[in-house]
C-alpha cells in the first residue's frame, strides 16, 4: 500500500500538546532573508520573523559567521564560572547604546529577564508591589503570567500567582472615543485611584510596561502618558520598567522604542531580537541600581551564552549599519500605504505603529473588533505564501513585522495581497 509522508504538523500533533500549537500548520526546513521555505517546497514571505525575533532577516551571512567563529572556539564555559569576551563585549556596547553608567545581566528569555526585573525592584525597594498594564503582556512563566494582563485566558486555572500585582489602564484612544489628552487623563486618573483605593505608592516597587503594546493590540501611547508615568515613578521613588522584549532591536526604527518618546525608564528588558534567534535576553540599568543587587540574589546557567552574545554582537552592527535606517524608511513607506487603504476600506478601523511595527484593526461597521476578518486575511495571505500573524486582546488587530532587511518590492506585494483578502467575498 502506497505510504504517504506525514507533515511536521502531523507529526508535532502526536508528540507534542496543544498548548505547543503554531499559529499556522506550515512545516520548513529552511529560512533565508525575508522567506521560509516549507517542507512542501512552496517559499514563504515571512511578516511574522519568528515573532519579531528575526529583524536582520533570517540566517544574515555576518550572524551566522559569528556565530559559527565563535562556536569553534567555545560554546558554554558558564557565567557562573568564568569571564569570556562576547559576554563582556556585549554588555559594554548595550551600555554604550543606553548612554554609559549603565549595567548589563543576561539571561536566556523574555519571561526569565522580566522574573528579573521584578526581583531586581523588589530587592532595591524593599517594596512588595508591582504595578502592569491591562491589555500587557511580559511572557508565560508565572511572574510574568502575573503580570500579563493581555487576556484572562493566558491566566485561567493559574491563578494564586504573584501577590500585590495592580493593573492600570494603558491608553487606548482609537476605542476611547475620547481625544488624546482626555484618554491620558482618564488613565492617569485610574492609576491615581489604584493609590488611594488599592496600594499606596510607598508600596510599590515597579511599574512595568510595553512603550508599545505588543500582544494586546500595537497600541502606541502618546508621549504625555509615558512623561506622567516616569513623573509618578520619580515622585513617589517606583523604578519605571520598560519591556522593550518585542519593541526594541530596530524594530520601531530606533535601537529602543523608548528613544521615541524622550522617556528614559530605570530599568530595560530585551530579548527577541537581541540575538537574531539564539536564545538571549538582557536586563539593563543604571549602576546605581544595579550595584544593589548582590551576589547570588540572582541568576541562571544559560544566559550569556558565548554563541547567542557573539549573534547579538553582529546582529546589532547589521542593524547600525542597514536596519534602522531601513526600518525607519520602509516603515514610513509602507504605514502612508496601509493608511491609503484604511480610506478606501471601512472595515480597516485604525493604521498604527512605529517602524516596522506595524499593524491595523479590523472592525465591522459598527466599530465593534472583527475577529473573523482578521482570520479570513491570515489565511487568504497564507494561502498566496505571506505569513502574517494577528494580535489585540479581541484578536483582530493584523500585526506586520517583517525583518528590518525587508526591500519595497515584498512591502508592495504584502500590501496587493491584504487588499485582495480584504475585498475577497466583497
Ligand atoms: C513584550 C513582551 N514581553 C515578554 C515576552 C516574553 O518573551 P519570551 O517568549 O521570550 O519569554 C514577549 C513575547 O512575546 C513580549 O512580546
Amino acid at each position: 500500500m502506497l505510504q504517504t509522508k506525514s507533515s511536521l504538523f502531523e507529526r508535532a500533533s502526536k508528540v507534542t500538546p496543544p498548548t505547543a500549537q503554531r499559529a499556522t500548520k506550515i512545516g520548513v526546513v529552511k529560512a533565508e532573508g525575508s522567506y521560509l521555505y516549507g517542507e512542501d517546497g512552496q517559499k514563504y514571505l515571512d511578516f511574522a520573523s519568528g515573532v519579531a525575533v528575526m529583524n536582520v532577516g533570517h540566517n544574515h551571512p555576518k550572524v551566522v559567521e559569528a556565530a559559527k567563529r565563535q562556536m569553534d572556539e567555545m560554546i558554554h564555559a558558564g557565567h557562573n564560572v568564568v569571564y569570556y569576551p562576547s559576554y563582556i563585549e556585549l554588555a559594554e556596547k548595550l551600555n554604550e547604546l543606553n548612554g554609559g553608567d549603565h549595567m548589563v545581566y543576561f539571561s536566556n528569555s523574555g519571561a526569565e529577564v522580566n522574573e528579573g526585573a521584578i526581583k531586581l525592584a523588589k530587592k532595591v525597594t524593599k517594596r512588595p508591589a508591582v504595578i502592569s498594564f491591562k491589555r500587557g503582556f511580559h511572557g508565560r512563566t508565572l511572574a510574568a503570567t502575573s503580570i500579563t494582563a493581555s487576556s484572562a485566558a493566558y491566566r485561567k486555572d493559574y491563578e494564586g500567582l504573584m501577590p500585590s500585582v495592580y493593573y492600570a489602564d494603558f491608553p487606548y484612544v482609537f476605542r476611547s472615543n475620547l481625544t488624546e489628552e482626555e484618554e491620558v487623563e482618564r488613565c492617569i486618573q485610574q492609576l491615581e485611584e489604584i493609590f488611594k483605593f488599592q496600594v499606596t505608592p510607598d508600596s510599590v516597587a515597579a511599574i512595568i510596561l510595553e512603550p508599545i503594546q505588543g500582544e494586546g493590540g500595537y497600541i502606541v501611547p502618546p508621549q504625555s502618558f509615558l512623561e506622567r508615568i516616569r513623573r509618578i515613578c520619580d515622585d513617589h521613588g517606583i523604578l519605571l520598567v520598560f519591556d522593550e522584549i518585542q519593541t526594541g532591536f530596530g524594530r520601531t526604527g530606533k535601537m529602543f522604542a523608548y528613544e521615541h518618546f524622550n522617556v528614559k525608564p530605570d530599568i530595560i528588558t530585551l530579548a527577541k531580537g537581541i540575538a537574531s534567534g539564539f536564545p538571549l535576553s538582557a536586563l539593563i540599568a543604571p549602576k546605581e541600581i544595579m550595584e544593589q543587587w548582590p551576589a547570588g540574589t540572582h541568576g541562571g546557567t544559560y544566559g550569556g551564552n558565548p554563541v547567542a552574545c557573539a549573534a547579538a554582537l553582529a546582529s546589532i552592527k547589521i542593524l547600525e549599519e542597514e536596519g534602522l535606517s531601513n526600518s525607519t524608511t520602509l516603515g514610513k513607506y509602507f504605514k502612508g500605504k496601509l493608511l491609503e487603504l484604511k480610506d478606501k476600506y471601512k472595515v480597516i478601523g485604525d493604521v498604527r505603529g512605529l517602524g516596522l511595527m506595524l499593524a491595523m484593526e479590523l472592525v465591522k461597521d459598527d466599530g465593534t473588533p472583527d475577529p473573523e476578518k482578521l482570520a479570513h486575511l491570515r489565511a487568504f495571505a497564507e494561502k498566496k505564501g505571506v505569513i502574517l500573524l494577528g494580535c489585540g486582546t479581541d484578536k483582530n488587530v493584523i500585526r506586520f513585522i517583517p525583518p528590518t532587511t525587508v526591500t519595497k518590492q515584498e512591502i508592495d506585494l504584502v500590501l496587493s495581497i491584504v487588499e485582495e483578502g480584504l475585498t475577497e467575498n466583497e
